[in-house]
């Protein structure tokens, strides 16, 4: 077998390695360098990284032929994005409520009355296995588009044990066609359906029977703590039966309101906690020795026209673990480019544009778990990388809502060139 790599992406004008923090996430000084190399190359062989240095260096070792070449032409390149927080399966969408909520009506008034995530319910129970996985294919394309090269998606818009697998099923169908690494989170006790309104424990019940049977299909277990959702109480029992099952837990804490969620998530040794846009100092200063990583989704409170942001910059000045995501869902944020997050975090929640992508990057990959895989540029790790349209990586953020992506390389195959699919399955 040669020695040589397949493919060296060369003349990068600022690589973006994001490298040194594979086996801890990224906190305090470490978030602001994003470990640039001027002029950078990167060697891949197969699936993965074999040489990372400057176009001089990779050029005079593999400029040889048969190793075929990308000319970056001086663009910025990063790794590709983790989307680490994505409800991307289900069916319909809700621009109905979006405009009954301009006129003034609230997401949670709206979720009472039977709609909001209930009506994704219904419409996602509506749809075949097979169209589920139509519809959310392009929603992952989209996401691919945008330099999305991993996403975690939860189920929870089925909300019983049939409609929860066929959605678990759906990702893994696409986990297996897809470009996009995907891992699949249950999220069965998203909120409490309409037949259960009056006895939330039996559904909480309900969903600690469904675990043993989604076990094979999700890595994670997650659960709504939240008015809207599941108390502190509920939401231990499920997450600490997820736990002795084997699961890996996530927490949805303090989005509409601080019930209680931080202590438990300490309490369960989550992963990660989510949101996070109410929350206290003491709070804050309780994270800091859990290890637990912060995943801020500023994408909500944009959309729903809230402005408790949460406390971002003050969280890092502590010293957590911050990472970001869409959330992206048709009900609070139906946005499936990184990059629109990456601008509402440096303008919402006083992140730098190198804390941004340090946070959608190596940061995203520790919270799903596969730091040792993906969200740097690094020897031995898996070759997803972007190629943007940009020359300085603080023109991410800046010129806002639109694609800088150019090109995608996952797992060492251009899947998208010039702003096209080179092709899907
Ligand atoms: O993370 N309520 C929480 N879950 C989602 C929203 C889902 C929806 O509205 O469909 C969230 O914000
Ligand atoms: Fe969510």
């Amino acid at each position: 077998m040669s020695l040589l790599p397949d493919l060296v992406i060369q003349n990068c004008g600022q690589l973006l390695t994001v490298a040194g923090a594979s086996r801890r996430p990224k906190i305090l000084r470490d978030m602001n360098d994003p470990g640039i190399i001027l002029d950078g190359a990167v060697a891949i062989k197969e699936e993965n990284i074999v040489d990372v240095g400057t176009t001089r260096q990779l050029e005079k070792k593999y400029n040889r032929k048969g190793v075929k070449i990308i000319d970056a032409l001086g663009k910025v390149v990063l790794p590709g994005f983790v989307d680490c927080h994505t409800h991307a399966v289900f069916g319909g969408d809700r621009a109905g409520e979006f405009v009954q909520r301009i006129q003034g009506e609230s997401y949670l008034e709206i979720l009472k009355k039977g709609g909001g995530i209930l009506s994704t319910v219904k419409n996602t129970c509506k749809l075949t296995l097979e169209n589920l996985v139509e519809v959310s294919k392009k929603h992952l394309d989209t996401m691919l588009l945008h330099g999305t090269t991993t996403a975690e998606i939860k189920s929870g818009y089925g909300l019983n044990k049939k409609d929860e697998l066929k959605i678990l099923k759906a990702v893994q169908h696409l986990q297996r066609t897809h470009h996009m690494d995907i891992v699949p989170t249950f999220l069965g006790a998203h909120t409490i359906p309409s037949q259960y309104q009056s006895y939330p424990d039996s559904y909480v019940d309900l969903v600690c029977k469904m675990l043993p049977k989604v076990k094979a299909y999700a890595t994670f277990c997650d659960v709504f703590c939240d008015e809207g959702g599941f108390d502190a109480k509920q939401s231990e029992k499920i997450l600490s039966t997820a736990k002795m099952l084997g699961f890996r837990v996530k927490i949805h804490v303090n989005e509409f309101k601080d019930i209680g969620g931080v202590s438990l998530a300490i309490r369960l040794c989550v992963t990660t906690a989510d949101h996070l846009d109410n929350i206290k100092y003491r709070d804050i200063l309780k994270l800091k020795k859990s290890g637990i990583i912060c995943v801020l989704l500023p994408g909500v409170p944009f959309f729903l026209m809230k402005d408790n942001y949460a406390p971002g910059r003050k969280m890092l000045e502590a010293g957590l673990p911050v990472a970001l995501a869409t959330d992206f869902n048709p009900g609070t944020c139906p946005c499936e480019n990184i990059q629109m997050i990456i601008t509402l975090a440096c303008l919402n929640l006083g992140m730098t544009p190198a804390q941004a992508i340090s946070a959608v990057t190596i940061n995203a990959a520790h919270a799903i778990g596969m730091s040792d895989r993906i969200g740097s540029i690094e020897i031995g790790k898996q070759a997803d990388m972007i190629i943007l349209d940009i020359e300085d990586y603080n023109q991410i953020p800046y010129y806002f809502g639109i694609n800088h992506v150019n090109s995608v390389i996952k797992k060492g195959r251009l899947v998208v060139e010039n702003k096209q699919l080179v092709y899907s399955h």
